[in-house]
């Protein structure tokens, strides 16, 4: 009897909490998060710490494609990232190899004084998973590159969709939206199609695929999956960005930040600006994000608002 009346009332909890927070019936989620996509601008004449958001450059980036592998940490915000090209990631690869991909910025000071996700594509040299996420860890703990995640890229490109990317809001585009705007969209149809392009049926994945392989507990990074054509806008960008003539005092990288239900914020040079965000001194001051990330209508509400009907 009190059991079921616990159950009971952690129903209506739960219901309540679908029918009143804000985000929770959104596009955005575990499974299918947003991108924050930002260029940033560090002076290194000045310091090269200091880092300048370009405010021009700052959209959220919507896509079926973009599957959660394994979430690790990042549920609790502290993730935005400085993007390295790594190629195909596979054991080949050599530091060498990501200094050229990279306009040799992946061991300058600026590029090391946050954290950094490395953009691999998806088969190439080696076709497991977890080769390429070992041999990533392994590269980055030689060299320090503090790499706390990895956004696999697809190298398939999939027929009578537009995976490929043109604009529309169809289930399978990309969607780019300014930070403050709130219309996300939705997709058509909860499922991808074709099949294979869902993670959990790449015959590849052994992080986390149906049938259960567990390679994740093993993994102490995040790992994201994004369409071939996002891979190869950013590797574009990548490219663009860091073939900046060697005696320039300006270094520019692509900042990338994972959301997990939907927000809108403003970008201004030092920070974005969420609700009530405020905090002056912009010298990447990760405490912004933060306010981002909990603001109210932010998924950490949510979590806490979740752990609460379940200690009922
Ligand atoms: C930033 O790093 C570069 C390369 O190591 C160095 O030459 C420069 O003096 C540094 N700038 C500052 C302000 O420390
Ligand atoms: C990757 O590293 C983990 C932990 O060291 C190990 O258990 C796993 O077998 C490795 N996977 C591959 C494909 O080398
Ligand atoms: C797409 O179509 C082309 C030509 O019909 C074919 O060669 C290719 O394998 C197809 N790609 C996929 C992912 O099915
Ligand atoms: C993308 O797909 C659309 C429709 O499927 C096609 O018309 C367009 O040519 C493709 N663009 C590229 C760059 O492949
Ligand atoms: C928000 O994005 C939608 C879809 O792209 C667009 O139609 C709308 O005009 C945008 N709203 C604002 C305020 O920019
Ligand atoms: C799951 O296991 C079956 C049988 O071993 C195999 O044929 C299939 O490719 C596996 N699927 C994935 C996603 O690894
Ligand atoms: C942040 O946004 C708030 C409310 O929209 C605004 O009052 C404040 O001036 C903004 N702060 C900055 C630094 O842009």
């Amino acid at each position: 009897m009190r059991v079921s009346f616990t159950l009971l009332l952690l129903l209506l909890h739960l219901f309540l909490l679908l029918i009143t927070v804000p985000g929770v019936n959104s596009q955005a989620s575990e499974n299918n998060p947003f991108i924050w996509q930002v260029v940033v601008q560090y002076d290194i004449a000045r310091s090269n710490h200091s880092q300048k958001y370009l405010p021009d450059t700052s959209f959220k980036l919507y896509s079926q494609d973009f599957q959660t592998v394994n979430l690790h940490d990042d549920l609790y915000g502290h993730n935005q990232r400085l993007l390295l090209d790594f190629g195909d990631g596979c054991p080949q690869t050599t530091i060498e190899d990501i200094q050229t991909l990279n306009g040799n910025t992946a061991t300058s000071p600026s590029m090391m004084s946050q954290p950094s996700i490395a953009l691999v594509e998806r088969g190439g040299r080696c076709n497991l998973w977890s080769d390429k996420i070992n041999h990533t860890q392994a590269i980055s703990k030689i060299y320090n590159l503090n790499i706390g995640a990895v956004l696999l890229y697809d190298n398939m490109i999939y027929n009578g969709s537009s995976s490929n990317g043109s604009s529309s809001a169809s289930a399978e585009g990309l969607v780019q939206l300014n930070t403050n705007n709130g219309s996300y969209p939705t997709w058509s149809t909860h499922s991808l199609e074709p099949p294979s392009r869902n993670i959990h049926s790449m015959t590849d994945n052994d992080i986390s695929n149906s049938n259960g392989s567990q390679n994740s507990d093993s993994v102490f990074m995040a790992i994201y999956f994004g369409s071939n054509h996002y891979g190869r806008v950013l590797k574009d960008m990548v490219h663009k960005y860091t073939s900046t003539p060697s005696n320039s005092m300006h270094q520019y990288y692509i900042q990338l930040t994972f959301f997990f239900a939907e927000t809108t914020f403003t970008t201004t040079e030092n920070q974005p600006n969420g609700s009530g965000g405020e905090n002056g001194n912009g010298n990447n001051d990760n405490s912004d994000m933060w306010t981002v990330f909990t603001g109210e209508r932010g998924y950490l509400a949510y979590l806490i608002a979740a752990g609460a009907a379940l200690i009922l």
